[in-house]
């Protein structure tokens, strides 16, 4: 089914709704400012000093040019500084508080949900304020910026540290992906906002939500990879789209 706003029905399903999961994308974050991958908008952003993103965020810059990652990340923290949440972001952060149980799962590095008040939050891959020693691998927040020392130091050991997220090539954080996937399969409503589902294994989590019985819901403008399977496809924006949900009703 593709609806353009909320029904009754969809209301219904959301108020009879216990256990909940939630999956995020680039999109939710759209309406703050922050440019998506894919599904239009301007993506010139994703080529710095002449580098794509997938060269510039990979495991093997890490490696050979740690200095040279932060700096690309210090850029792309720069861009975020002034951003705040948006209703998308603040509707979800109070859905959280009505169910029995609420798991939100993130793909964004970008802070917004926590920002809007989120607590119970998977942050699949990492967190772009936060930091990971190359030697202990303990992590701390890093929120300076411009940095004032490149890499920043680990706390614990004084070692170089990283960013604390998922670079391409690199497998997920220990653990997440598990306690997401059994999040979405306890669910009986799960929710795909804002992303064009084609990144992998985070676009399996609807799939197997689907698969253990629960009802999906995505919310896009755009039809996207996963439309075939869901139940309901509201096409529309994040922000205007969350809210309806928990609007009083006259
Ligand atoms: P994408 O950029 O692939 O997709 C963004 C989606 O958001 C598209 O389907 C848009 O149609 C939709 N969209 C745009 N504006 C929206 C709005 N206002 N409300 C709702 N939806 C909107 O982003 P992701 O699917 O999150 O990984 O990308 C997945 C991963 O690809 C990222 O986490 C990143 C990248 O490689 C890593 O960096 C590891």
């Amino acid at each position: 089914m593709v609806l353009t706003e909320v029904t009754n029905e969809l209301q219904t399903m959301f108020d009879n709704a216990r256990r909940v999961a939630v999956l995020t994308g680039a999109g939710i974050s759209a309406e703050s400012g922050v440019p998506t991958f894919r599904g239009g908008g301007d993506s010139s952003i994703w080529t710095w000093r002449g580098r794509p993103v997938t060269e510039l965020s990979s495991a093997e810059l890490i490696a050979s040019n740690p200095t040279l990652v932060w700096e690309w990340f210090d850029y792309r923290r720069g861009m975020l500084l002034d951003l705040q949440p948006n209703a998308g972001h603040y509707a979800l952060a109070q859905w959280e508080r009505r169910f029995e149980e609420f798991t939100l799962i993130t793909q964004n590095i970008d802070d917004l949900h926590r920002t809007a008040g989120s607590l119970n939050m998977l942050e699949l891959h990492g967190n772009i304020w936060r930091a990971r020693c190359l030697r202990c691998r303990s992590t701390f927040e890093a929120r300076e910026c411009p940095l004032e020392q490149n890499p920043p130091l680990c706390l614990a050991c004084g070692n170089a540290a990283r960013p604390d997220v998922v670079l391409f090539g690199e497998m997920l954080p220990e653990g997440i992906f598990e306690r997401a996937e059994e999040a979405s399969a306890r669910a009986d409503l799960f929710f795909v906002i804002g992303t064009s589902a084609v990144v992998y294994p985070a676009a399996s989590l609807p799939i197997v939500a689907k698969q253990s019985g629960a009802k999906v819901i995505e919310i896009n403008p755009e039809e996207t990879d996963i439309s075939f399977l869901v139940d309901v496809t509201v096409l529309g924006k994040a922000g205007e789209i969350l809210p309806q949900f928990i609007k009083e009703r006259g």
